[in-house]
């Protein structure tokens, strides 16, 4: 399994076609995402050659004198930080001639008007064929105008596509307010909604290792395996967003998209194919059979003071921005079930959580215990039941644990693991998550994007677990940074005579 395969591509992003010229406007544009993600997702796909042959940036931000030379310097910045290629500087300038910049506010009379100049002369000048891809960068309250000036001013023109970031509403009924507004103007196959999970290449080969592969779908059931623990840890604080996170907390932040998107991609039924709307039907029947857990079966935390990764860090209530009384959970582990025929009574446990010991998102598939080891007790005390464990992050790759004997006189038994490890076996950088989607969105592949109905499917659940909060004040904080979450965390899998996997 640790075999080094010959890659002579770049990666798998190199694979697909040329998008279409078009226009790409950033809303957002002197924000973190753009200089963290979108600006170094841009740069590595011109690394490959995969951007447009003809093609324009334009950067819009509602205040700052920025103007095209000083966006294009503080861009040049931003790859230099955060891309994962070394700086080529012919690259980049071969990039950066296509950048703009315009200073405008669509919340004003006629604030759109500056941007659709730029953007008709740059079209016209390039032959981009009204092809527009906009990307909405900006936080909800900043959607609403920009969505009405962008629709009212739709023509038959080429093609129109919204990327839309996260948080999707705040509630269900907040989403389904978005979801109207936006399908005012736009199609549903013309909105793509990130959830940036989708675009990382361990999450894809979740559904290469299930459907690719014949011996994993037929024990994928409540038949053979005991239950399926996700875990989102992260050892990160809120790195100075108080401002989103103490509205938002783990169940907004995490719970309601990335993690119930990794546990539909685990659920689902295969798919006919991987067309958008097979893929996306299929994931939206797992998030309805959803039952929603009761009080018991939810733990939430948050953090007080404690050490990560040897350093001392300062408790959640300390961080700048957060009110010293806050409420708002950093960490939450439930069980949920799937009810349907597949997983009738598999729990899924998942956690999620900020400054927890230590980054790691995983997957873990328990199987069952064989059914009758022929082995004496004392033979098989080592032995665990078998886990397929899939690394999302970091350390990307699959590991099965296996029993196996252990070499000499007698039958003694210890648990094993077989490892596919991407960095051991395939050549090649991992794509970022961004790339993936950015490119995809030139290209029409909504895939890895959210459909407006799992969006509201996820609110439900959320809404419903929020309600049921109300009703108690847990003694915050609860957990230690450093630690992995709250007593309680522990305790629901203890009842169940299970436990979380060893770290
Ligand atoms: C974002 C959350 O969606 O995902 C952040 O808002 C979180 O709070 C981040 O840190 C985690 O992403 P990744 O790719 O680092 O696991």
């Amino acid at each position: 399994m640790t075999e080094q395969l010959e890659n002579p591509l770049a990666d798998g992003l190199s694979l697909r076609k040329t998008p279409d010229p078009c226009v790409l406007v950033v809303f957002g544009a002197s924000g973190d995402l753009a200089h963290k993600k979108i600006m170094p997702a841009l740069y590595a796909l011109a690394v490959r050659r995969l951007l447009p042959e003809r093609f324009a940036i334009v950067g819009v931000a509602r205040t700052g004198d920025a103007d095209d030379d000083s966006y294009r310097k503080d861009m040049q910045a931003a790859v230099q930080q955060h891309a994962r290629d070394p700086f080529n500087q012919e690259i980049w300038d071969e990039l950066a001639a296509n950048l703009h910049w315009v200073t405008t506010d669509f919340a004003d009379e006629g604030g759109e008007d500056r941007l659709n100049a730029l953007v008709d002369k740059l079209d016209s000048e390039r032959d981009l064929g009204g092809n527009r891809m906009y990307y909405l960068a900006v936080p909800p309250p900043a959607f609403p105008a920009i969505v009405d000036a962008l629709g009212r001013r739709q023509d038959d023109r080429g093609w129109t596509r919204l990327v839309v970031e996260k948080p999707f509403g705040h509630d269900l009924a907040s989403a389904k307010e978005l979801t109207a507004k936006l399908h005012e103007y736009f199609r549903e196959d013309e909105v793509f909604r990130i959830d940036h999970y989708l675009g990382k290449e361990t999450v894809q080969n979740m559904l290469a290792l299930r459907f690719a592969n014949g011996i994993f779908e037929p024990i994928w059931n409540r038949q053979f395996v005991d239950h399926i623990q996700i875990t989102v840890a992260e050892s990160i604080g809120i790195e100075g967003r108080a401002g989103y996170y103490e509205n938002a907390g783990a169940i907004r932040d995490i719970f309601q998209n990335h993690l119930l998107q990794l546990l539909a991609l685990t659920a689902m039924e295969p798919p006919i194919d991987f067309t958008s709307g097979n893929v996306h039907n299929e994931k939206v029947k797992v998030l309805q059979a959803l039952h929603t857990p009761g009080p018991k079966s939810v733990v939430r935390g948050q953090y007080g003071r404690g050490f990560v990764e040897g350093e001392e860090v300062v408790a959640y209530r300390e961080e700048e921005g957060v009110a010293p009384e806050s409420m708002t959970e950093t960490f939450v582990a439930a069980k949920l079930y799937v009810d349907n025929w597949r997983w009738a009574d598999t729990p899924f446990y998942v956690r999620m959580g900020k400054r927890l010991a230590r980054r790691e998102t995983t997957i873990a598939i328990q199987f069952k215990r064989a059914p009758h080891p022929p082995f004496e007790e004392t033979a098989a005390e080592g032995l665990r039941p078998n886990v397929l464990l899939i690394h999302v992050q970091p350390d990307e790759g699959v590991s099965l644990a296996i029993g196996a004997k252990v070499p000499g006189q007698g039958m003694m038994l210890q648990t094993v693991h077989m490892d596919f490890l991407y960095g051991g076996t395939f050549r090649t950088g991992m794509p970022e998550a961004y790339e993936r989607l950015i490119l995809d969105t030139m290209l029409g592949d909504s895939t890895l994007f959210t459909r407006a109905d799992e969006v509201e499917e996820q609110w439900m659940l959320v809404d419903a677990i929020v309600a049921g909060w109300e009703r108690d004040r847990p003694a915050f904080p609860n957990y230690a940074a450093g630690s992995w979450g709250p007593t309680g965390s522990d305790e629901l899998l203890h009842r169940d005579g299970r436990s979380w996997r060893r770290h």
